[in-house]
């Protein structure tokens, strides 16, 4: 356990477009068992399966210790939007968490930073806490401008809240360069941004604010290097992709704090 406990720690698993029906239910069902086996201590558990699964997964919950995510959200009310789910259908599963802002939402469908604002705004309304993902990628970060598109990134996309609004947020860096790549971002690498994040809602919101907002680091975490990156004063935790599919590696990292 880190020195520092002013901050939740939390593991969340990004399922993405992974597992049919009764694989998801398989899953869910071997993290259950983990979850009782294990001691978690106070790390809060978040999965964020394909929506389909969402009903599912949050009746699952009922019966263990992980809290169940969406992996994205319309940024819209309601209305004319073939093939979207609002804000007010995800809290009416009672969900606590949606991803926001995923480098493969703004590389393949093209969301700016102006529609994670937005996204962000109708999640909170609706009660739901942001996991607002940032990072740069490989070509970005040779050209030395990784701390200018972080800036840009946390500034558009979650500045304009209030700080008791902000206060609901939760921040993943995630290298584009370090997602299902296998290569990670060292834990010196996460702890430099983790901590110019850190920096950055100070001079926002305060220094209490900053020293409360979780900030998760995404990005080819495995059992093998969670303990190094938790283990950095900045690092909260971890948002999981590939290996939050099997449920003992995704126990591994959970207990790698
Ligand atoms: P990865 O994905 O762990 O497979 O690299 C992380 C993410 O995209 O959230």
């Amino acid at each position: 356990m880190k020195a520092n406990n002013k901050r939740q720690h939390i593991v969340a698993g990004n399922w993405k477009m992974n597992k049919t029906f009764q694989e998801a239910d398989e899953l869910i069902d071997n993290l259950m068992t983990e979850l009782e086996n294990n001691d978690i201590a106070d790390t809060k558990v978040i999965i964020c399966p394909p929506a389909i699964y969402l009903e599912m997964a949050s009746d699952m919950a009922e019966e263990s210790y992980f809290m169940v995510g969406a992996q994205n959200v319309n940024e819209n009310e309601s209305g004319a939007y073939t093939g979207e789910i609002s804000a007010a259908m995800l809290e009416a599963l009672e969900l606590e968490y949606c991803i926001v802002g995923h480098s493969e939402r703004r590389a393949y469908y093209h969301e700016t930073d102006a529609i994670v604002a937005k996204k962000v705004d109708a999640l909170l309304k609706h009660n739901i806490k942001p996991i607002v993902c940032c990072g740069e990628v490989l070509e970005e970060r040779e050209a030395n401008r990784h701390f200018d598109v972080i800036k840009r990134q946390i500034q558009e996309g979650l500045f304009h809240l209030t700080a008791e609004e902000f206060a609901n947020v939760v921040i993943a860096y995630e290298p584009v360069w370090a997602i299902g790549t296998g290569k990670t971002a060292t834990p010196e690498q996460a702890q430099e941004i983790h901590a110019y994040i850190r920096g950055l809602i100070a001079e926002k919101y305060g220094a209490e604010v900053a020293d409360t907002t979780s900030i998760l680091y995404g990005g080819s975490c495995k059992p093998g290097n969670a303990k190094e990156l938790f283990a950095k004063p900045d690092v909260d935790g971890g948002l999981i992709g590939g290996a939050c599919l099997k449920a003992d590696d995704f126990m591994a990292i959970i207990k790698a704090f």
